[in-house]
């Protein structure tokens, strides 16, 4: 099975590592070995990119919104690695606290669209004050170039062209898409590209390494437009020498 139902109306959880969150769980084979230097899953989901990282040897702390979720991870991680792990649950952006600096690195992979364009303004600053110098953010998330959002599109690209701030806001997504798994899907969407994806990031003080969009391997056929399905991100903290 690739793709499991989420418990709460939030789409469906991955067991196939996405081009973004594979980098992510190599970035922390590269160097994450310590408790003061941990990952932060944010939208876990039913964790399969949190055990990926946790058998690494990363310290791994694991967000999401449903404790049926956050249980599920936490029965599924080997005894060897579960002194790493962490679970966290709350709603991000609010509902988490970190130290500044003190993380190594956040993956968020199919979160960010369920987030109103203020909440992931809130959001990205807060990663930004969390991750240390050269620690990393990999994010994956929805874009409007979807069959099932085929009919949104040239509203879009209307918003893009016309410089608004959240072009891929949805607020009825009953509007736009008469898909037959939209029932799995929240009412209200934020679709996001490489533009405003970059652009928000940037905003939020981290050095973009990469935006870009792409189709997801585990995206069932009836999903699929032409090619530019998700969008990624990979940003960075500056390091004050940077
Ligand atoms: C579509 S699933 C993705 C799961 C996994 N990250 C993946 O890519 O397969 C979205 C997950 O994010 C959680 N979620 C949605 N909004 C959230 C928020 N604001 N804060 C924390 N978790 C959230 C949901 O409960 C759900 O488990």
């Amino acid at each position: 099975m690739r793709r499991t139902l989420t418990k709460n109306r939030m789409g469906w959880a991955s067991e196939q590592l996405s081009p973004v969150s594979g980098m992510f769980v190599e970035f922390c084979r590269s160097g994450l070995r310590a408790e003061d230097d941990a990952a932060l899953d944010i939208g876990a989901g039913y964790g399969a990119v949190t055990l990926a990282a946790l058998r690494t040897g990363a310290w791994v702390i694991a967000n999401d919104l449903a404790d049926e979720h956050l249980n599920e991870i936490v029965s599924q991680a080997p005894d060897g690695d579960r002194p790493r792990l962490t679970i966290k649950a709350g709603r991000f952006p609010r509902g988490l606290h970190f130290e500044s600096g003190s993380l190594g690195a956040v993956h968020a992979s199919n979160v960010f669209h369920f987030l109103t364009g203020r909440q992931f303004e809130e959001g990205l600053r807060a990663i930004a004050r969390w991750l240390r110098p050269g620690g990393r953010l990999f994010a994956q998330a929805a874009s409007p170039y979807q069959a099932a959002f085929a009919a949104f599109i040239p509203e879009f690209e209307r918003r893009l062209a016309a410089s608004e701030k959240w072009p891929g806001w949805v607020a009825k997504v009953s509007e736009y898409s008469s898909h037959r798994q939209r029932s799995q899907m929240p009412r209200a969407i934020h679709l996001l590209d490489d533009r405003t994806l970059r652009r928000a990031a940037a905003a939020a003080g981290l050095a973009v390494e990469r935006a870009w969009l792409y189709q997801r391997e585990d995206l069932p056929a009836t999903l699929r437009l032409d090619g530019r399905e998700a969008v990624g991100l990979v940003a960075r903290k500056a390091a004050p020498k940077d």
